[in-house]
């Protein structure tokens, strides 16, 4: 299926990191996925097709038990799909090798220091000691923690440890970011402050982000393009190009844009019928 919005993003328009012949990031093809066998089987997600260019921030929403984390674990590489094909890159997805990941809870190791925390994830990629140190160093500075890196994790507050959760994503050096509602356990100011780090880091050139919600603002927020989900199985019921003049406009004057409201009302809609 072809969209005008889909055509527009082929030629490269919206994302700035995007070149008109480049390679999809993510491909998710006739993808369904179900969980257990026979008749106690559940069909989780699908029939979806998605398609996700270079530079691009999708957001996906829709209710509680659709089959969002599903499709993201499909994506990541920790799940194989029932029927169809996810390639990322075009290959199909090694977990820890393809995407960095961002949970709903930080997942740190409460014993290490945040800078451990950090190291441990690169570690696994060779770096010597020395590389390692700055690397982390350069990581912690890039999610605004430039200081914290001899800090224990049950030291530094809630919205801290996802900021390093964050920065351990990006230690698996993968242009591909998968956050699967980071946010839902923070306070609102945290979340706010939060936003506009994810939104800073994800127009890195290069950088394709795939963030999982259940708020509507958020999604518009950070969204450059929105795809809403039905109910169980979770299929695509709308995918809305966002188009918000995003460069140079303070994040407070943005959620106050006449088309910041009309994106909302628009993908609000589409979340009520999609549940129903
Ligand atoms: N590991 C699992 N085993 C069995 N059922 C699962 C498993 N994970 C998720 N499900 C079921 O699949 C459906 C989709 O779940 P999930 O992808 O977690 O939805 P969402 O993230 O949108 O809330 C739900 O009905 C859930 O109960
Ligand atoms: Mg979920």
């Amino acid at each position: 299926m072809s969209s005008p919005s889909r055509e527009l993003r082929a030629a490269g328009a919206g994302s700035p990191a995007a070149q008109p012949a480049a390679e999809p990031v993510v491909e998710v093809q006739g993808v369904e996925h179900a969980y257990g066998h026979g008749r106690s089987a559940v069909v989780a997600v699908g029939p979806v097709d998605l398609t996700i260019e270079p530079g691009e921030f999708v957001v996906l929403v829709g209710a509680s038990g659709c089959g969002k984390s599903t499709l993201l674990r499909l994506v990541a590489g920790f799940e194989t799909p029932t029927s169809g094909a996810v390639r990322v890159g075009g290959r199909t997805p090694v977990p820890g090798r393809d995407a960095g990941l961002v949970f709903q809870q930080p997942r740190l190791f409460p014993w290490r220091t945040v800078g451990g925390n950090i190291e441990l994830a690169l570690r696994y990629k060779g770096l010597p000691r020395d590389q390692r140190v700055a690397r982390r160093d350069e990581l912690l500075t890039r999610v605004g923690l430039p200081d914290i890196a001899d800090r224990r994790v049950w030291e530094i507050s809630g919205g801290q440890q996802q900021r390093v959760a964050i920065a351990r994503a990006l230690a698996v050096d993968s242009p591909l970011l998968l956050l699967d509602e980071p946010f839902a356990a923070l306070d609102a100011l945290t979340r706010e402050r939060l936003q506009e780090d994810v939104r800073r880091v994800s127009a890195e050139p290069g950088r394709t982000s795939v963030f999982v919600t259940h708020s509507v603002d958020e999604a518009v927020f950070l969204g450059s393009r929105v795809v809403v989900l039905s109910k169980r199985p979770g299929r695509v019921a709308l995918d809305l190009e966002v188009d918000l003049p995003r460069a140079g406009v303070d994040p407070d004057d943005l959620r106050l844009l006449p088309e910041f409201a009309a994106a909302r009302t628009e993908i609000a809609h589409a979340v009520r019928s999609a549940a129903a």
